[in-house]
């Protein structure tokens, strides 16, 4: 039997004019793709460090169509469309018809016949996203806002986007560490392959070894694995602390909360091991006293509201650029050329 392979991601991701037309994973994207979501996404946050509001995406749609739950980063693609004047609905799923027996792909087109232009979907399963874009509705720009342990492009992004505009130095010279679950989280995955494409020369994965992937290995250059934190976080530029994927874990892969707080959570004697102004990050939702102390978190160093903010930037930068063609093609380009 002869099965058609799927096409890789760089493949299905652009255009012909190698534009953004898909967003489904940092793997196979350029260093110059990713620094331009970053110049866009900053052009759309004002000298007074506040976003903007502008017509590029008038009279397009966006469907959000989240299978699996979401605060921040639904919300702030909300945020995002309506600040790009675009039509924004967000599909109830549970409510929908494929809880009457209707297959994804039969609501999915019907979606597509309301005249939708993008679909933000999140889903449990790794590859929901690719699929879609791939089979089911490849003239719809497809955003990935989650899919399973795998992917989490636009997370990846408004992480770069506030390590860019809190640190203020190139990725080459940044000292980076992840800490947490890396096993079952697609942030860990996304963050890795995007700080390795914009040229982070040292990325320090902490865990313990049950909750690091099999095989390792395949974070690949740069990295360094890290069973101890106070090894792992000496003189970094930058933390990144992740939630235990409870809801992904269905063996114990630990002996208890309390007890990876005691090994692996950050507190302020670890901080204090890391350089004077290094930043805390965490993508929420946060866990405190599991992977972060309180104090931490609501301290000087943590940046992680910037985040929820910055998210918003980045998502108005994927929208706008899933677009681009379609502007190009209406003459509107210029509005979101940086
Ligand atoms: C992350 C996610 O959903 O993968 N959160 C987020 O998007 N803000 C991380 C998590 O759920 O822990």
């Amino acid at each position: 039997m002869h099965v058609a392979a799927l096409h890789t991601p760089s493949q299905i991701q652009l255009n012909q004019h190698g534009q953004l037309k898909h967003f489904l994973t940092i793997e196979g994207l350029s260093k110059q793709t990713l620094t331009k979501i970053l110049d866009t996404a900053h052009s759309f946050i004002n000298d007074q460090n506040q976003l903007v509001t502008t017509p590029i995406l008038q009279g397009h749609t966006v469907m959000n169509l989240f299978f699996e739950n979401s605060t921040r980063t639904r919300t702030t693609f909300e945020a995002a469309a309506k600040r790009l004047s675009a039509n924004v609905l967000n599909i109830d799923i549970a409510r929908s018809s494929t809880s009457k027996g209707e297959t994804l792909r039969d609501t999915l087109w019907n979606l597509e016949a309301m005249a939708a232009d993008i679909f933000v979907v999140r889903h449990s399963s790794s590859g929901a996203a690719h699929f879609i874009a791939e089979t089911v509705c490849p003239n719809i720009a497809i955003i990935n806002a989650g899919d399973g342990r795998h992917a989490h492009p636009t997370q990846a992004m408004l992480d770069m986007l506030t390590i860019r505009r809190e640190t203020k130095k190139p990725f080459e010279q940044l000292s980076v560490a992840i800490i947490g679950d890396i096993k079952h989280s697609r942030v860990a995955r996304s963050d890795v392959s995007a700080l390795q494409t914009l040229g982070c020369k040292d990325i320090r994965v902490i865990a313990p070894n049950t909750l690091l992937p099999f095989g390792f290995d395949e974070y690949g250059e740069g990295v360094r694995l890290f069973n101890n934190m106070e090894q792992g976080i000496r003189d970094c530029d930058v933390i990144i602390t992740l939630r235990i994927q409870n809801e992904r874990i269905h063996s114990p892969a630990l002996s208890s909360q309390s007890e990876f707080y005691k090994l692996f959570g950050l507190n302020q004697a670890r901080l204090a091991l890391a350089k004077p102004d290094c930043i805390v990050m965490h993508p929420g939702p946060m866990n405190r006293g599991v992977e972060i102390d309180s104090s931490i978190a609501d301290g000087p160093q943590s940046v992680i509201l910037h985040q929820v903010t910055n998210g918003i930037a980045v998502r108005m930068a994927v929208l706008a650029l899933s677009m681009q063609g379609q502007l190009q093609e209406k003459g509107l380009i210029e509005a979101i050329s940086v």
